[in-house]
C-alpha cells in the first residue's frame, strides 16, 4: 500500500468542520438536504462525539494542507437485557475519490476505535450498503466488525447521486473494540487474509454463484440454502458451520450503467441475508478477489464456526 505523508487530527474548530461539510458535497454529490451541517458536527463534539480529519500536505510551501478524508460519529445508547448501555454510533466515513485505496480509511477508522475506546466505550456500529465491496472489504475483512442485522430501507428515500434509484438497505455491524478479532486485525502485524481456495477446502459452499452478462456485469443467480429456511427449530448440526454469498464486485458501475439490474441485486440479497441471519449466522469475513472479472463473497459463520 502507498503511503502518502497524511496527518490525522482531531477536529474542533468551525473551519474545519466547514470543510468537512464541503468534502460530503464532493464524495455524495447530488442532494445538499444530505449534508450534515457544520452546527451539528460542532454541538455533536462539544458532547461525546468524534470527528477525525485526514490531511493531505500542499503542493508548496505557501499551499496549506487539506483534508482529504474525515469519520464522524457520536454517543448512542442500545439495550441489553442488564439495561441500556453507552456505544459509539459512526454514522459517516469518506475519503476524496482521488486519496482512495490507499489505506486512509482504515487509518480514520482506527483513529476512531483508539479515541473510543479511550472513552471506555465497548462498541462502534455503523451501517453500510451490503452491495459495496470495497466498504465490505474494508469493515469486515480489514477491521474485523461482524454482522447479523439487516435493515430494509433503512433512510427511506436518499436523493444523494450514490444512494438515489435502489432502496436503502444497509447492514448494520458490530465493532467490539476490545475484542481480539479487532486487536488482531488493527495490529501492526495483521493476520493474512484468507482466500476463496482456503474456504471452499474447508467445506464452505457458494449459495448464489453470480452470472455473467455479455457485458461483463455480474447477475443474480438462483439461491440455494443448503437447509430447509421454513423449518425454524432446526438443530446446530444441521446447518453448514460457513457460507458463502456473492456481491458484485463493482456495485456502483452497475447502478451507472443498469439501475435494473442494481435493483434486481438489491431484491436478490435481501431474500438471503435476513434469513441467514434469522437462522443464526453472522458476517465474519469477506473475500475480495481481483481479476476479470473480480469476485466478491461474504462468509458467513454458524456458531463457533470460523476460520
Ligand atoms: C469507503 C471509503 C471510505 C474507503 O476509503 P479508502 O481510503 O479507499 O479505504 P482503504 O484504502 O483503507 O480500504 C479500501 C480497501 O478496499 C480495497 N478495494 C478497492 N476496490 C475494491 C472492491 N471493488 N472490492 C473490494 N475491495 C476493494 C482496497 O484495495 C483497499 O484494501 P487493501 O488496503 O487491502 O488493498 C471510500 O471508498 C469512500 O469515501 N467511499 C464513498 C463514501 C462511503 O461509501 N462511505 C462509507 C459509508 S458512510
Amino acid at each position: 500500500m502507498t503511503q502518502r505523508k497524511y496527518h490525522l487530527r482531531i477536529l474542533s474548530e468551525p473551519e474545519e468542520f466547514l470543510a468537512v461539510e464541503e468534502l460530503q458535497r464532493l464524495i455524495w454529490p447530488g442532494s445538499e438536504t444530505e449534508v450534515v451541517p457544520s452546527h451539528l458536527l460542532i454541538s455533536s463534539v462539544k458532547h461525546g462525539g468524534i470527528c477525525i480529519g485526514a490531511y493531505a500536505p500542499g503542493d508548496n510551501d505557501s499551499n496549506r494542507d487539506h483534508l482529504v478524508g474525515f469519520v464522524f460519529g457520536m454517543p448512542a445508547i442500545y439495550h441489553t437485557p442488564d439495561g441500556p448501555r453507552l456505544m459509539h454510533y459512526s454514522h459517516m466515513l469518506g475519503v476524496h475519490p482521488n486519496y482512495r485505496n490507499e489505506g486512509l480509511g482504515f487509518l480514520l477508522k482506527r483513529a476512531q476505535w483508539q479515541m473510543v475506546r479511550r472513552q471506555g466505550v465497548d462498541r462502534i456500529a455503523w451501517t453500510y450498503d451490503p452491495l459495496l465491496s470495497r466498504n465490505a472489504h474494508l469493515n469486515i475483512a480489514k477491521l474485523g466488525a461482524v454482522c447479523n442485522t439487516y435493515h430494509f430501507d433503512y433512510y427511506g428515500t436518499l436523493r444523494d447521486s450514490l444512494n438515489a434509484g435502489v432502496p436503502s438497505d444497509r447492514f448494520e455491524v458490530d465493532w467490539w473494540v476490545h475484542s481480539q478479532r479487532v486487536n488482531r486485525r488493527l495490529s501492526r502485524e495483521a493476520r493474512q487474509p484468507l482466500d476463496l481456495a482456503h474456504y471452499l477446502a474447508a467445506g464452505a459452499e457458494i449459495i448464489n454463484p453470480s452470472g455473467l452478462r455479455s457485458d461483463g456485469l455480474p447477475y443474480p443467480s438462483k439461491i440455494r440454502f443448503p437447509f430447509d429456511v421454513q423449518v425454524s427449530s432446526l438443530k446446530a448440526e444441521e446447518y453448514p458451520g460457513i457460507l458463502l454469498v456473492e456481491i458484485p464486485s463493482d456495485y456502483p458501475r452497475i447502478r451507472e450503467v443498469d439501475l435494473n439490474l442494481a435493483i434486481e441485486w438489491r431484491l436478490h440479497t435481501r431474500q438471503i441475508f435476513p434469513i441467514l441471519f434469522q437462522h443464526g449466522y453472522l458476517v465474519t469475513d469477506f473475500i475480495y478477489l481481483k481479476g476479470h472479472p473480480a469476485r466478491s463473497l461474504y462468509v458467513l459463520s454458524h456458531g463457533e464456526h470460523t476460520l
